[in-house]
């Protein structure tokens, strides 16, 4: 087998079998196809599409490319939940100790922030002594006995992705549906759940900022989830506007556990007991959506979901009574309301524009070596189709710089768009992808 052959088949439109693609995918990953043949192929791809076999094959070949974590020795129906990424997203901080607290095993792997996006692991350093180095035995050792773990990602999960990856990024190969599909999938798969929920994010916050294209890589990801033997979901959700109130890394797990008090903003609640529910249901926890649901909002009420995070913390080294007095998380020693400008109805937010605004104050990273920030970002009091008066806060902005701060505060005031006219409110969940 010759890659320029390849290259050839797919420029002229047709199908690879699976084979070749596995043979692509094994040279590349050792080096032995070069980058300019990859780059070519890749192009191929972009302009020729894949079909439904290709996507599969490509996912299969990439999953298998490196560590497949092998969780048969945990107990129950693995449940992975995976987001394309957003603005203020702290779903995994709330939802995975709901489902847990119903029984359902939560081993789960994550990553580090970056760029206008932050990330489930720096949110966790919030908790003085917290890590996710842990071994892949005290990860499954934990998720036996006390139902939840989560480690960073280890260096060898689909290190063929990795490696196409970033050819994509450098040659304007990124934006095609099966290549995004295949990427996101062929790492969920190597993390070893037996059942999948997805969260596809769309809006200005987003990586899809259109609607059906978000709904389109919904419904690839889940065709290559059921043709891989995993049960998967997808729920399609608003990212026009931040998720919450909170940006930034503690000001986010606040808000987290105020949502397992029982005090969440409605959007992120709705959120999580929606994706809650397909996790719960599909790791056999309950008959129906609607059932679930219920579930999971007892245990909110009981305490039960706040007390398992709490165990949770605890058991990777976290202080876990900062769980119960999130007062003692990281405070930034400036807290400053910005007043609005005009008075109206909020029309529109950039919601790119706030993750960056976290970024400028130090709460994200500009390369992956960066240090960040724990205790900066931003509160929102207004979000889309709430009324303002001249003067009245927009958002509370919490920084350690007065340059940083002042800088921010100005991207933040760019961000939003005002209307004299009534202006409806965003709908959060979109549609609900199963097959
Ligand atoms: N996220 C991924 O992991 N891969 C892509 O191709 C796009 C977003």
């Amino acid at each position: 087998m010759r890659m320029y052959d390849l290259i050839m088949k797919k420029r002229n439109g047709n199908a690879l079998s699976e084979k070749e693609i596995e043979f692509m995918v094994e040279g590349y990953t050792k080096g032995e196809i070069p980058d300019y043949q990859m780059s070519a192929m890749t192009m191929a791809i972009f302009f020729q599409g894949m079909n439904e076999q290709e996507t599969l094959a490509l996912t299969m070949a990439m999953a298998h490319s490196g560590d497949m974590l092998d969780l048969s020795g945990i107990n129950g129906i693995k449940v992975d939940k995976h987001s394309t990424g957003g603005v203020g997203d702290k779903t995994s901080l709330a939802l995975t100790p709901m489902v847990a607290a119903l029984g359902v095993p939560v081993a789960k792997m994550s990553g580090r922030g970056l760029g206008h996006t932050g990330g489930t692991i720096d949110k966790l350093e919030s908790f003085i002594g917290f890590s996710t180095a842990i071994t892949e035995k005290q990860f499954k050792d934990n998720v036996n006995s006390i139902g939840i773990s989560i480690m960073g990602q280890t260096a060898d999960l689909a290190p063929a992705d990795k490696k196409l990856y970033a050819l994509r990024d450098v040659t304007a190969t990124v934006d095609n549906m099966s290549l995004i599909a295949s990427s996101i999938m062929s790492k969920k798969l190597a993390a070893g759940a037996d059942a999948i929920v997805l969260d596809v994010k769309t809006g200005s916050g987003a990586f899809m900022k259109a609607e059906e294209d978000a709904f389109e890589l919904a419904k690839e990801m889940v065709k290559i989830g059921h043709g891989a033997g995993r049960k998967t979901s997808a729920v399609i959700s608003d990212m026009d506007e931040p998720l919450g109130f909170a940006v930034g890394n503690a000001l986010e797990v606040k808000e987290a556990i105020d949502t397992l008090k029982g005090k969440g903003p409605k959007d992120f609640v709705e959120l999580c007991l929606t994706l809650g529910s397909y996790m719960v249901v599909a790791a056999q926890k309950a008959q129906s959506i609607e059932e679930a649901r219920g579930m999971l909002e007892k245990v909110i009420e009981d305490g039960s979901a706040l007390d398992k995070l709490a165990a949770f913390i605890e058991a990777q080294g976290g202080d876990k009574e900062m769980v119960y007095h999130p007062e003692k998380l990281p405070l930034a020693s400036m807290i400053e309301e910005i007043p609005s400008p005009v008075e109206g109805y909020i029309k529109h937010i950039e919601c790119d524009e706030i993750g960056i605004c976290s970024l400028i104050l130090g709460g994200g990273r500009e390369t992956k070596e960066s240090e960040i920030d724990l205790s900066v970002g931003l509160v929102l009091k207004k979000k889309v189709g709430d009324f303002v008066k001249k003067g009245e806060t927009l958002a509370v902005i919490h920084a350690n710089d007065s340059e940083k701060l002042r800088s921010a505060t100005e991207r933040f005031l760019g961000a939003y768009t005002f209307s004299e006219e009534l202006v409806a409110k965003k709908k959060l969940i979109k549609g609900i992808v199963t097959q």
